[in-house]
């Protein structure tokens, strides 16, 4: 793919970067330039280019703003040591979105080109990938937001003939305010998120908007995060709004719901990964919300962690339900910790890569 690239002339300036990555929080701020692939049924993909950061001006009657035909991608780059930039399997993030666009009718980016695009953008925004190596620094990476929208303008209900494909980038910090902390969760049993046939499978706005009143009711609740079970039932443990879960066990067993509709995600393929290298049995099945509170009161669960690209890997504390609780873990446990910081070192390129996860991109 050829990508023509414009740099900005008015790029932040190194104080006030200095100053957006000592402290970037999530989501707040965005790189200097963005990237955009147009697709059309005659062009195919096509006018790829790198242009300086700035709102999109788009027509009222766009598809997307109707029908919700979007799909979007979340995965992070990571400075090493040595000062050189890399990100984590993105090649699997590239199928995942090709996946999802299948899913909603979407035309599908080959991944090779995804990857080249998520490349390209950070070799020119690679000042704004945190260095980590400073004391104190933490874990900060630049957080990459590849998505794809129906950006026709037509009101007819069908997949859309002009698509737009765009990449931007945000410094990102801990995802939680409390850092490694454990969250506490809420038992939605009035909404779920995904159904039999449904789009649970797929990364795309619509999920994410459905899941929301679900998480407002676990704030008011005094949760964290909103849990979801699945819709036919009301019975298997499925994922949180934006994270899978994982339940370690007291023999050492680790198990991870599987329902076909949860969002696959890859931290959770690499911590199945590592967690049989670390000596885990590890099982991916259905595993009910009984199995759940009667294994934390008997003691057969010995802790829980929930997984994902923006989270990492987060303990959870207590799970609240409307008439009851389960009580919480204050801190993060032995193999939730040993766990997380067997990935994030993989990530950091403090630990080898075994499994050729890394890609360098600077
Ligand atoms: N589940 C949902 C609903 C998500 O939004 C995410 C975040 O991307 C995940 C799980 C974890 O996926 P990944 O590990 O690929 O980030
Ligand atoms: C991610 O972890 O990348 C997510 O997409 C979760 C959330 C920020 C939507």
């Amino acid at each position: 793919m050829q990508i023509s690239t414009t740099l900005t002339s008015t790029p932040v300036d190194d104080a006030r970067l200095a100053g957006i990555l000592g402290d970037p929080g999530f989501g707040n701020f965005f790189t200097d330039h963005m990237l955009t692939v147009e697709w059309t049924p005659e062009a195919g993909w096509h006018d790829a280019r790198i242009e300086p950061y700035a709102p999109l001006s788009i027509d009222p009657a766009s598809a997307v703003l109707h029908y919700a035909q979007e799909t979007f991608e979340g995965m992070k780059a990571y400075r090493h040591a040595d000062g050189s930039v890399w990100s984590f399997r993105p090649e699997e993030n590239a199928k995942r979105m090709a996946r999802s666009s299948h899913r909603l009718a979407l035309p599908v980016l080959d991944p090779a080109d995804f990857v080249q695009a998520v490349d390209a953008l950070v070799e020119v925004d690679q000042r704004w990938v945190p260095d980590t190596t400073a004391p104190g620094a933490g874990e900060k990476s630049l957080y990459l937001r590849p998505f794809m929208f129906a950006s026709e303008v037509f009101l007819g209900v069908r997949p859309a003939q002009h698509v737009t494909f765009m990449v931007i980038a945000s410094p990102a910090g801990a995802y939680f305010k409390g850092g490694v902390k454990p969250v506490s969760l809420w038992l939605t049993e009035e909404y779920t998120r995904a159904g039999r046939g449904g789009m649970g499978a797929a990364k795309t706005g619509g999920n994410y908007a459905s899941s929301l009143v679900a998480q407002q009711e676990a704030i008011a609740q005094g949760c964290d995060q909103v849990v979801f079970l699945d819709a036919q039932e009301g019975r298997y443990v499925e994922e949180l709004g934006g994270m899978n879960l994982y339940f370690v066990h007291r023999d050492g067993r680790i198990v991870t719901p599987a329902t076909g509709t949860i969002l696959e995600g890859i931290t959770r393929a690499s911590i199945i990964e590592l967690a049989r290298e670390m000596g885990h049995v590890v099982e991916e099945r259905r595993f009910s919300i009984d199995e759940w509170r009667e294994g934390v009161a008997s003691g057969e669960i010995t802790e829980i962690f929930a997984c994902g690209t923006a989270a990492v890997v987060t303990p959870v504390g207590a799970l609240k339900w409307d008439g009851g609780e389960v009580p919480c873990a204050a801190e993060a446990g032995e193999v939730t910790t040993a766990v997380r910081q067997a990935l994030v070192d993989v990530q950091f390129g403090r630990a080898e890569d075994t499994f050729g996860w890394m890609h360098r991109i600077v």
